[in-house]
């Protein structure tokens, strides 16, 4: 196990209604926000109203700014930034999924920031103020933003999709109330399930050894994760299967299940690539992606595949150690399409002749830089089998 340092300042309120207290859960913290919010669906399901009661009920006052699509925009950020340096708001409050807690962050990182917000994403610029406090009610399990300090943004003209973290940035107050999620289409759920799971991949998938607790620890939330999404697959309304996957989904990307592992993040570099060209939902993408990147990994460390094979995805140990992975491999892909999710790129949407050979340079140039272009993990990977593995995907 490598060295780390672990500091999770986030107030976490789970539990069904909780997010009528929403009022009285800021006002110590607050007492006026921006409310930042999606597309509708928390006017449709009657959430903003819910919230609206809650926040003039505890005495805060508050501007809005809705619209935030998936794969959030720069845009829009900007929009957000310029509102609450007009309006004198130094706290952000968002109500929505991953896409809108990011876009938050983002905000909140703009506001007191003395450049321009995006070149903080492409790093050519370093923060120059302290991020503002976001808090948010989460009404999508999914991208684990509501507990972790990272925030992935799509710059739309130059189709760029980048990710910036900062401790600041993990929110200061996080509700989950799984009575939220009832109102979600069933392929929401399944792009939920796919990118939790994902987030454990990257930090499971790991060539550092003495790792028996945190390796325990991944396996037990990939199999809730795989158990609650096959019940919600059948039962929409299950609340409880809804509080046990929003719960795994935040421990699957708040680090605890990462601390003192060599992490990966070349399936999210792989994907955040598609969704950026082509705005695919990323957990969607994930699912595309992830089969096609384990079956070009397992070569290199057989063994961690190995106990993913038998401890995650039930096979029995009693063939050689190629066969048994490959069915655990077989047996996950067999998991996302019984959620309804895609394994091809023409599924997604993807032409056969999209610029593979492009995207797999840019996922490398990303994470290992202009200099050493490649995805780090148990094996590194060059930018041409990045390119082969965009290319398994497309004739799956
Ligand atoms: O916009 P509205 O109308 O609210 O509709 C949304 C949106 O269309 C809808 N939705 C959300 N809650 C709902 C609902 N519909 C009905 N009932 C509800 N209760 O769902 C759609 C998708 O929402 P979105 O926020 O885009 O999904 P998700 O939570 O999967 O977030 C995806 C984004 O998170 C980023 C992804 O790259 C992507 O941009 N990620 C962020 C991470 C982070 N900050 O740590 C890590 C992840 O790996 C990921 O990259
Ligand atoms: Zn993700």
């Amino acid at each position: 196990m490598l060295s780390f340092e672990y500091h999770n300042p986030t107030r976490y309120v789970f539990g069904e209604g909780e997010h009528r207290n929403i009022g009285s859960l800021l006002r110590p913290l607050t007492d006026r926000v921006l409310l930042h919010y999606g597309g509708g669906s928390i006017k449709r399901s009657g959430l903003y109203d819910t919230i609206v009661k809650s926040l003039t009920a505890a005495g805060i006052t508050f501007c809005e700014l809705g619209g935030v699509k998936p794969n959030p925009s720069v845009s829009l950020v900007k929009e957000g930034i310029e509102l609450c340096r007009n309006e004198g708001i130094s706290f952000v409050l968002a109500v929505g999924g991953g896409s809108v807690i990011d876009s938050a962050k983002a905000i909140a990182l703009g506001v007191p920031h003395s450049g321009d917000v995006w070149k903080l994403y492409t790093r050519e610029e370093s923060l120059s103020a302290s991020p503002l406090p976001v808090a948010c009610v989460l009404t999508l399990p999914a991208a684990g933003s509501e507990n972790s300090p990272n925030t992935v943004l799509t710059h739309e003209e130059s189709t760029r999709k980048l990710g910036y973290g900062h401790p600041a940035l993990r929110p200061v107050l996080s509700v989950v109330d799984p009575t939220l999620f009832l109102t979600l289409p069933g392929n929401q759920m399944a792009n939920g399930a796919a990118d939790m799971l994902c987030h454990i991949f990257e930090r499971y998938f790991s060539n550092t050894p003495d790792t028996e607790l945190s390796d325990a620890l991944c396996e037990a939330t990939m199999r809730t994760i795989m158990q609650q999404a096959v019940l919600l697959k059948k039962e929409p309304d299950n609340v409880k299967a809804w509080g046990q996957l929003a719960l795994s989904g935040t421990i699957a990307h708040n680090n605890l299940l990462g601390v003192g592992r060599e992490q990966s993040w070349a399936c999210h570099a792989l994907e955040h690539e598609l969704s950026a060209v082509y705005d695919v939902p990323h957990g969607a993408g994930l699912a595309v992606i992830v089969p096609a990147y384990l079956e070009a990994m397992m070569p290199h460390n057989p063994g961690i595949f190995m106990q993913w094979a038998t401890n995650v995805m039930g096979v029995q140990h009693n063939r050689n150690t190629a066969e048994v992975i490959r069915e655990g491999i077989r047996r996950l892909r067999a998991w996302y399409v019984s959620l309804g999710l895609p394994q091809t790129m023409q599924e997604l949407g993807i032409p056969e002749d999209a610029d593979f050979a492009g995207m797999a340079r840019a996922a490398c140039v990303l994470k290992g830089g202009i200099e050493n272009p490649h995805l780090p993990g148990i094996h590194a990977v060059s930018p041409a089998e990045c390119e082969r593995i965009y290319r398994a995907c497309a004739q799956a």
